[in-house]
C-alpha cells in the first residue's frame, strides 16, 4: 500500500468549528484526555447516560477474546430507553418522528404515540408466540411501524433481522432461512418512484420456502390488493386492537439485540449479531457527541433506510435513546422532482442532515440552483456516512448546502462497529475536507502495513482497532469461525499467537502527516499497476476533481503489460458535450489531468463516458460489474442493483476508447 502514498491528494485546506457550535457543544476536547487517561472508565461514564435496572459488576470480559462481553451482569430494556423514559419525563407531547410519505402525505409521530403503537406490538407479537430469544423478520418501506416493529421486539427481547424493501425473494429466504425467523413483518407496500411497490408477493414468495415462519404481520400502506393465506394477520386488526399496557422486562447487557446481514460483494452474506447494552451505550454516546444533538431544539434528518445499519443506528436507536425530533422520509429524491430533499429540510427546519456521499455527488449532478431555491437556513451540522467523501464533493455539500459556513462530519464505521468510530467532533475538530480525521474518544484506530506493524505519519497501509469497543459485533450469526477468520487473523493475535487481538477492518487507509485518517476505500479495490499501489478512490477523487465530471468509478482490470491496469468510467457534467471529438478531447484531458495530479502511473489506460454507475441499493459502486466491461466479459450477478437497466446504459451508451 504504501506506493499509494506517492499519489496522495494535496488536499490542505481545514476548516474549523463555527465559534458559536464550539462554544455550546456537547462534547469537547477533554473528552479525548478522559478516555486515554481511563478507556473503560470512560466507556462506563456513557453507560451510565442509560436507564439500567441493574448496574453492571464488570465494564469489559475480554478472557475469551475475540468474543467480547461489556457491562457484564447489567440489565437494561432497549425500548425502555427509547421511549418509555423521554414520556415518564413528561416528554411524551414532544414529536419523535415527522413522518413525510413519498406521496406527500404526512404523520407526526410523538413520543407517546411511539410508545404506546410500540407496547401494542409488543403484545401482538407475544400473542403470536414470540419470546425472547426468538428471531423475527422485518421487511418493510420507510414508515414508522418500521421503527415500531424493530423497538417491539426489542421489548420483548426478540431479536430483529430488518432486510432492505429492495432486496429480492431470493436475499430474504437465505436471510429467513440462516435466522430461523418465526414471524416475519411486512406492508402490501411502499411507494418509490411516484408509484407503488409490491412488498407482500416478494414475501409470500419467501415464506412458501421458510417452514419455520409460523405468522406475517402486515402493514397496510399502499392499499393495494394483496393475496392472503391462514399465516397472514393484517397489522391494523392485530396491533391496532392489542391493549397499549405493556411493561418492558430488563433484558442481560449481551442478550442478542438484532442481526444485519452485510451486502457482501461476492461471499454468501454474514449474519452481524449485535447485542443490548454496549450497542445501545455507543449508538446513543456517538449520536449526541457527533450530531452534538440537542433534543429540545434541534430537527434531526438521516436519510438512509432503516434497512441498512445507518438506519439501526442512527434513525432507531441512536437518535430515539437520546429523546430527539427527527424526520423520516419514504421515497427517492428525485420524486416528484430533484428538490425534494431541500424542500423536506426547508418544511421541517431541519437543523442536523446525516447523508451519503453518492447523494451529494448525485445532487451536484443536477446542479446548485436546485438547493439554491430552497431556504436551508435552519441547518447547522452536515454529516457524511457510506464511502469515502471526494475532497470535491465535501467542499460543494459545505458551500451550496451548508452556506459556506456548517461543519461537516465525515463518519466512519461499518454494519460490524455499530456505531461511529472515526469521525471528528463537531466542536473540537479542524475538519480536512475527505478525512474522517480521528477515532472518537475511547476508541483505539491505527494504520498498520503488511506485517501489523503501525506506520509512522504519512505512511499506509490497513486500517484495524487496536482495542474492543462496546457497539462491535459479537459474532456472526452461527459462524463463530468465520467472526475469527474474516476480522481477527490477519493481524494480531488471530494471526500470531500473541494476545493483542486486531480487528481488521478491510479498508486501506493512510495517516497524513498530522496523523489523521483518511480511508481509501475496500482493500479488495486497490490496483496493482506495474508493481505500484493505487487506490481506486484516489484516482476516482482526482476525475472528479476536473470541472466536467460529476462522478467517477475506477477499476483495475488485467493487463498483459502492467498487471493491473486503470480504466475509468465517468459522468460527465450536465452540460459538457460528449458529442465525437468533443468527447475524445474531453478523455485525453481527463487522462493528462489525472497524471498532473496523481502521477503518470496513475494515468487511466482508458476512460469511458457513461451516462450512469451501477450502485447497490445502499449506493456503493459495483465495480465487480464494472470490471466485466472492462475486460469484455459477460456481466455477472446484477440482482443486487439499485437499477438494473444502468448496465445497459453503459454497455451501449459507451463513448471514448484508449
Ligand atoms: C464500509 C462499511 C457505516 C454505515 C454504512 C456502511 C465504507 C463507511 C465511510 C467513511 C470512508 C466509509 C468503508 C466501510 N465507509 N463510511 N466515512 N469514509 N469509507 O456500512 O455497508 O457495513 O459498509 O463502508 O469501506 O468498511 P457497511
Amino acid at each position: 500500500m504504501s506506493e499509494a502514498l506517492a499519489n496522495l491528494l494535496n488536499e490542505t485546506r481545514q476548516f474549523p468549528p463555527p465559534a458559536e457550535l464550539a462554544a455550546n457543544a456537547n462534547v469537547t476536547a477533554d473528552a479525548y484526555a478522559e478516555a486515554a487517561e481511563d478507556r473503560l472508565a470512560f466507556w462506563e461514564r456513557q453507560a451510565g447516560r442509560l436507564h439500567w435496572t441493574r448496574q453492571w459488576d464488570q465494564v469489559l470480559d475480554w478472557s475469551n477474546a475475540p468474543f467480547a462481553k461489556w457491562f457484564v451482569g447489567g440489565q437494561l430494556n432497549v425500548a425502555y430507553n427509547c421511549l418509555d423514559r423521554h414520556v415518564e419525563a413528561g416528554r411524551g407531547d414532544k414529536v419523535a418522528i415527522h413522518w413525510e410519505g413519498e406521496p406527500g402525505d404526512t404523520r407526526t409521530v410523538t413520543y407517546a404515540d411511539l410508545h404506546k403503537l410500540t407496547c401494542q406490538a409488543a403484545n401482538a407479537l407475544t400473542e403470536l408466540g414470540v419470546t425472547a430469544g426468538d428471531r423475527v423478520a422485518i421487511y418493510l418501506p420507510m414508515i414508522p411501524e418500521a421503527a415500531v416493529a424493530m423497538l417491539a421486539c426489542a421489548r420483548i427481547g426478540a431479536t430483529h433481522s430488518v432486510v432492505f424493501g429492495g432486496f429480492s425473494a431470493d436475499a430474504l429466504t437465505n436471510r429467513i432461512q440462516d435466522a430461523s425467523a418465526k414471524v416475519v413483518i411486512t406492508a402490501d407496500g411502499g411507494f418509490r418512484r411516484g408509484k407503488p411497490s409490491a412488498l407482500k408477493p416478494t414475501v409470500d414468495e419467501a415464506v412458501a420456502n421458510c417452514p419455520s415462519v409460523e405468522h406475517v404481520l402486515v402493514v397496510r400502506r399502499t392499499g393495494e390488493e394483496v393475496a392472503w393465506s391462514a399465516k397472514d394477520h393484517w397489522w391494523h386488526e392485530t396491533v391496532e386492537t392489542a391493549s397499549p399496557e405493556h411493561t418492558a422486562q430488563p433484558f442481560d447487557a449481551e442478550h442478542p439485540l438484532y442481526i444485519l446481514y452485510t451486502s457482501g460483494t461476492t461471499a454468501r452474506p454474514k449474519g452481524i449479531l449485535h447485542t443490548t447494552g454496549g450497542y445501545l451505550t455507543q449508538t446513543s454516546y456517538t449520536t449526541h457527541a457527533i450530531f452534538d444533538l440537542k433534543p429540545e431544539t434541534d430537527v434531526y434528518w438521516c436519510t438512509a433506510d432503516i434497512g441498512w445499519v445507518t438506519g439501526h443506528s442512527y434513525i432507531v436507536y441512536g437518535p430515539l435513546s437520546n429523546g430527539a425530533t427527527q424526520v423520516m422520509y419514504e421515497g427517492t429524491p428525485d420524486t416528484p422532482h430533484k428538490g425534494r430533499f431541500w424542500e423536506i429540510v426547508d418544511k421541517y427546519k431541519v437543523t442536523l442532515l446525516y447523508t451519503a456521499p453518492t447523494l451529494i455527488r448525485t445532487m451536484m449532478k443536477w446542479g446548485e440552483d436546485i438547493p439554491a431555491g430552497y431556504d436551508l437556513s435552519s441547518l447547522r451540522l452536515l454529516g457524511s456516512v457510506g464511502e469515502p467523501i471526494n475532497p470535491e464533493a465535501w467542499i460543494w455539500y459545505r458551500q451550496h448546502v451548508g452556506r459556506g459556513e456548517l461543519p461537516i462530519v465525515d463518519t466512519w464505521w461499518q454494519t460490524e462497529t455499530g456505531a461511529i468510530m472515526i469521525s471528528p467532533l463537531p466542536g473540537v475538530t479542524e475538519a480536512k475536507p475527505g478525512s474522517a480525521m480521528t477515532a472518537l474518544p475511547g476508541i483505539v484506530a491505527d494504520v498498520v502495513d503488511d506485517q501489523g506493524q503501525s506506520v509512522p505519519n504519512g505512511g499506509g497501509g490497513y486500517l484495524v482497532l487496536r482495542e474492543p469497543w462496546p457497539s462491535m459485533l459479537r459474532t456472526i450469526w452461527g459462524d463463530d469461525n468465520r467472526f475469527i477468520e474474516t476480522y481477527w487473523s490477519r493481524f494480531g493475535a488471530g494471526a500470531n499467537n500473541g494476545d493483542d487481538w486486531v480487528y481488521f477492518a478491510g479498508d486501506g487507509a493512510k495517516k497524513d502527516d498530522d496523523g489523521h485518517i483518511w480511508l481509501l476505500g475496500r482493500v479488495d479495490d486497490v490496483m496493482l499497476v506495474s508493481g505500484h499501489n493505487i487506490s481506486t478512490t484516489e484516482v476516482e477523487s482526482a476525475l472528479v476533481s476536473h470541472p466536467s465530471v460529476a462522478e467517477a468509478a475506477v477499476v483495475g482490470a488485467t493487463d498483459p503489460t502492467t498487471g493491473q491496469a486503470i480504466v475509468a468510467f465517468a459522468i460527465p457534467r450536465g452540460s459538457t458535450d460528449i458529442s465525437g471529438e468533443a468527447g475524445e478531447q474531453l478523455i485525453a484531458d481527463l487522462r493528462n489531468h489525472v497524471a498532473k495530479t496523481l502521477g503518470p502511473i496513475a494515468k487511466p489506460r482508458q476512460i469511458m463516458l457513461v451516462p450512469e454507475l451501477p450502485k447497490t441499493r445502499s449506493g456503493k459502486i459495483m465495480r465487480r460489474l464494472l470490471r466485466d466491461v472492462a475486460e469484455n466479459r459477460s456481466l455477472g450477478d446484477v440482482t443486487t442493483l439499485q437499477d438494473s437497466s444502468v448496465m445497459d446504459l453503459i454497455s451501449s451508451g459507451m463513448g471514448g476508447g484508449k
